[in-house]
C-alpha cells in the first residue's frame, strides 16, 4: 500500500493505558514483575506514553509505577504517566511515583457530566471549574507535562466542557483528553464533539488533544479514529482492548487501521507493528484474559483462510483476501526456526530477533529448556520459543514450584494424580488425589498441599503451533473463596504435556494469589499465614 510522506503534525501519539485502565478489567490483576515486563515490551513496541498505574490506589500500585518510571522511563524511552484524581493527595502520590522517569507526566481527571456532578461528586459546575483550576495548577507546579481529562465528557454539555477545558489550559495543562467514559457516543457524535472542542476552546492550538473511548456499544475503535480525523493527535488505547466492562479502544486496531490505510487517514504512528502479536500474547498470558479467535489483528483466526473460494484466491494472489500480511504484525510465516541440532549461538540470535534479552545464566537455563523441547518436537517455532521464555522467566514470584507430576487415567478408571511441589519452606511435598479427569485430579492434589481456598473460574487450552507434537498452552483464572471482591488471578503454563501445562498454569495463578494476599512476612503477628503447607505429606 502506498505511503504518504510523514508530516510530523500528523503523527499520532500512542498512549497505552493497559497497565492502568486495562488492569481495571475484571480479573486482570498483574504482579509488579509482570507489569515491568509488559512496560518493557510496550517500550519495544514504540508507544509514546505508558500510563503505568494509579499510584494513590495503594502503596503497591505506587511502588509498581515507581519501578516502571525508574527502569523503563529512560531518556530514549516513553513518557511515564501516573493517574490522579483532582486532589492534592492523589497528585502528590502520582508525582512521587513518576518523578524518576526521564519524561514524567501527571494525568489528572475530574468528571464534568451533570450525572456525575449530581450523584457522584455532589459538586456544582462552578466548584468543578474551581477545582480544575487549583488542581491542574498544583500538578503543573510539580511537573511540566500535565494531562487533564473531563471524565464522562461524552455525556457532558459541550458548552460547559469548553469552559472547563479553557481553565485547564490557563492552569498549565499540556494535553487535553476527552473520555467517552461509558462508551455512549457514535463515531459522528464523538468526531463532532472533538471538532467543536478544538475549535472553540481558547488556546486549543497550544495543547495536544487526545481521544479515550470505551467499547460498550462496540464503537471504541471507530470513535477513536473519528476523533483523530477531527484533529486529535493522541490516542489512549490498551493491548487487546482490555479495560473496564467491555474494554477500551484496542491499540492494535487503531495502529493497523492507520498503517493499512495511509492515503485515507493521512496519519502515522511510531509503533513497530511487528511487535504487536508478541505484545498481545504477553498481555493475554499475564492477565489470563484470552483473546477471542476472531479478534481483529491479534485473534488466532485473523489471518486464517478457511473457505475454499478464499483459499483458492489466496493461492493465486495473497492480496485477493489479505489487506495486511501476518508478518506486518509479527506473525512469522516460517515454521522452521530451530531444531535439535541448533546450537547456543543460533538460539541466542533467534532470541535477539524476538527482542528477548537474557543474561548469561538465564540464557543457559533457556537453552536447556529449548534442547528438552527440541528433543520432543522436530521444529521449534518462534511461538514455541516465546512460550518457553514466558514459562521460564515471566510470571509471578514462585512460592510453590512444580517438582513432579504423574497421572493415571483412561476409560473405565479413576483418574488419579500424584504431585510433588517445592514449597516456600524449601521442602518437597507430595499429595495424590482422584478426580473427574486428570486435570481435576492434579488440581485437587495441588489443593491438598496449598491450603488456599480458591475456585477455578476459567480454564482454557490452546495449541501454540499445529501438529500432534504442538506445545500446549493453558490459561486459567481463579478466585479466592473467602474474598468478596471480583478480583481474579490469571495463570499461564506451556508444555508439550497438557497436564503438566495445566498444573503449571494453576500453580502460577495460585502463586499470584499468594503474593497478593501477602503470604509471608506481611501477616500481622499471631495471625495464621494464608499459606498452610500440608505438612502431613512431606516427600521424604
Ligand atoms: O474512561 C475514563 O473516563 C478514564 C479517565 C480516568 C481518563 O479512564
Ligand atoms: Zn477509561
Amino acid at each position: 500500500m502506498d505511503e504518504p510522506g510523514v508530516d510530523p503534525k500528523n503523527v499520532v501519539r500512542i498512549f497505552d493505558t493497559t497497565l492502568r485502565d486495562g488492569e481495571q478489567s475484571p480479573g486482570a490483576s498483574l504482579t509488579s514483575a509482570e507489569k515491568i515486563d509488559i512496560a518493557r515490551q510496550l517500550a519495544r513496541l514504540g508507544v509514546d506514553v505508558i500510563e503505568a498505574g494509579f499510584p494513590a490506589a495503594s502503596p503497591d500500585d505506587l511502588e509498581g509505577v515507581r519501578r516502571i518510571a525508574q527502569e523503563v522511563g529512560t531518556a530514549d524511552g516513553p513518557i511515564i504517566c501516573g493517574l490522579a484524581r483532582a486532589n492534592k493527595n492523589d497528585i502528590d502520590k502520582a508525582w512521587e511515583a513518576i518523578k524518576d522517569a526521564a519524561k514524567p507526566r501527571i494525568h489528572t481527571f475530574l468528571a464534568t457530566s451533570d450525572i456525575h456532578l449530581e450523584h457522584k461528586l455532589r459538586m456544582t459546575r462552578e466548584q468543578v471549574v474551581q477545582r480544575t483550576r487549583e488542581m491542574v495548577s498544583y500538578a503543573r507546579a510539580l511537573c511540566e507535562d500535565v494531562e487533564f481529562s473531563p471524565e464522562d465528557a461524552g455525556r457532558s454539555d459541550p458548552g460547559y466542557l469548553v469552559e472547563v477545558l479553557t481553565v485547564a489550559i490557563e492552569s498549565g495543562a499540556t494535553t487535553l483528553n476527552i473520555p467517552d467514559t461509558v462508551g455512549y457516543l457514535s463515531p459522528d457524535e464523538y468526531g463532532a464533539l472533538m471538532e467543536q472542542l478544538i475549535a472553540e476552546t481558547p488556546g486549543g492550538d497550544r495543547v495536544i488533544w487526545s481521544v479515550h473511548c470505551h467499547d460498550d456499544l462496540g464503537m471504541a475503535t471507530a470513535n477513536t479514529l473519528a476523533g483523530l480525523a477531527a484533529g486529535a493527535r493522541q490516542a489512549e488505547v490498551t493491548i487487546n482492548g482490555i479495560g473496564e466492562r467491555a474494554g477500551n479502544t484496542s491499540l492494535e486496531e487503531v495502529v493497523m487501521a492507520i498503517h493499512t490505510r495511509p492515503t485515507f487517514y493521512h496519519l502515522s504512528t511510531n509503533i513497530d507493528t511487528t511487535q504487536l502479536a508478541r505484545t498481545s500474547r504477553m498481555v493475554s498470558n499475564f492477565t489470563g484474559i484470552v483473546v477471542q479467535p476472531n479478534k481483529a489483528i491479534v485473534g488466532a483466526n485473523a489471518f486464517s483462510h478457511e473457505a475454499g473460494i478464499h483459499q483458492d484466491g489466496m493461492l493465486k494472489h495473497h492480496m485477493t483476501y489479505e489487506i495486511m500480511t501476518p508478518e506486518t504484525v509479527g506473525l512469522s510465516q516460517s515454521n522452521l526456526v530451530l531444531g535439535k541440532h541448533s546450537g547456543r549461538h543460533a538460539f541466542r540470535v533467534r532470541l535477539k530477533d524476538l527482542g528477548v534479552e537474557l543474561g548469561e545464566d538465564e540464557l543457559n537455563q533457556a537453552f536447556d529448556r529449548f534442547k528438552e523441547l527440541a528433543d520432543k518436537k522436530k521444529l521449534v517455532t518462534d511461538a514455541d520459543i516465546e512460550a518457553l521464555i514466558a514459562d521460564e522467566f515471566y510470571g509471578p514470584e514462585e512460592v510453590f514450584s512444580l517438582a513432579g507430576l504423574q497421572v493415571a487415567c483412561g476409560q473405565p478408571g479413576m483418574p488419579t494424580a500424584t504431585i510433588k511441589l517445592t514449597g516456600p519452606d524449601g521442602q518437597d511435598h507430595l499429595a495424590a488425589a482422584i478426580g473427574t479427569g486428570p486435570v481435576d485430579a492434579a488440581y485437587q492434589a495441588i489443593d491438598q498441599i496449598i491450603a488456599t481456598p480458591a475456585t477455578l473460574v476459567e480454564y482454557r487450552v490452546n495449541a501454540i503451533t499445529e501438529g500432534i507434537d504442538a506445545l500446549g498452552e493453558v490459561t486459567v483464572r481463579i478466585r479466592r473463596n473467602d474474598d468478596d471482591s471480583p478480583r481474579t488471578f490469571g495463570g499461564h503454563g506451556a508444555d508439550t504435556d497438557i497436564i503438566v501445562a495445566s498444573a503449571k498454569a494453576y500453580l502460577s495463578a495460585l502463586n499470584k494469589l499468594l503474593a497478593y494476599t501477602g503470604y509471608q512476612d506481611r501477616k500481622p503477628e499471631g495471625e495464621a499465614s494464608t499459606v498452610r503447607v500440608n505438612a502431613a505429606v512431606p516427600a521424604n
